[in-house]
């Protein structure tokens, strides 16, 4: 299965010139045709970097297909702009701008009709952690996922107290994760679906660590955040391809 290095520019960087200076870096590194790499931009700035040799992606759209929703982009917008993924559940929207498993289902679904892969990301915070609640929760994220028919999927474990505090979790933590969600997908679709799922791990993966989530907890990618800014992200392709 070709592996996938997903970075997530989250609402970074300020300006068109900067975006293209950050794209203008990865297209710089030699690459490995054994990793898909994939760029979530700001929705802006997707025309800038659609078609250039990587699979792009959006952060987040709307479930409703059109209408008076204003400030929205939706699912079919963000396929019909040549993206191929489109990022559902990330930690900062559901504690950020409070979106419930609910709506995070109904993207799913919405996502699937428009023909976008989902990068459905679930992980326990801090404290759910501390009270050894792990599994509990991430059990609970996806159970969103019962009863719909997705066709490809991918699942990022991101435990939340990880993402941008530059304490990764432990490969082998994420490693037991990694076999969890496994299973959870196993009992909600079956074997072959969860064969055909891509696992990816993000939480302060930097050129350093990258490698150890692929070899070690056997992840089938990566989701990057504030290295994906920077030069090193060019590195990590090569570093693990
Ligand atoms: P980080 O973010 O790499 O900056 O920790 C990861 C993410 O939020 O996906």
């Amino acid at each position: 299965m070709k592996k996938i290095l997903i970075g997530n520019w989250k609402m970074n960087p300020g300006s068109p010139k900067s975006a293209e200076s950050i794209f203008s870096e990865i297209k710089k590194s030699p690459g490995s045709t054994d990793v898909e790499v994939v760029i979530l931009p700001p929705s802006i700035y997707i025309p800038l970097i659609k078609n250039r040799g990587v699979s792009i992606g959006a952060q987040d759209a709307y479930f409703e297909k059109e209408g008076a929703f204003t400030g929205e982009i939706s699912m079919e917008m963000v396929k019909n702009m040549g993206c191929r993924y489109i990022l559902i559940g990330h930690s900062e929207r559901r504690l950020l701008f409070k979106e419930s498993d609910k709506e995070i289902r109904k993207k799913i679904i919405a996502a699937c009709v428009a023909g976008l892969v989902p990068i459905f990301c679930v992980g326990e915070n801090n404290e759910q952690k501390n009270d050894g609640e792990t599994g509990r929760v991430i059990r609970e994220q996806l159970s969103v996922l019962e009863g719909l028919q997705v066709e490809e999927m991918i699942v990022g474990y991101e435990p939340v107290w990880a993402i941008g505090s530059g304490s990764p979790c432990d490969p082998e933590a994420a490693f037991r994760m990694r076999l969890l969600i496994k299973k959870i997908i196993t009992q909600i679709f079956d074997r072959k679906v969860a064969e055909n799922t891509k696992i990816v791990y993000g939480g302060s993966v930097d050129l350093g660590n990258c490698k150890k989530y692929i070899e070690e907890a056997k992840f089938n990618g990566l989701l990057v955040g504030g290295a994906s800014l920077k030069k090193e992200f060019g590195k990590m392709i090569s570093e693990i391809g």
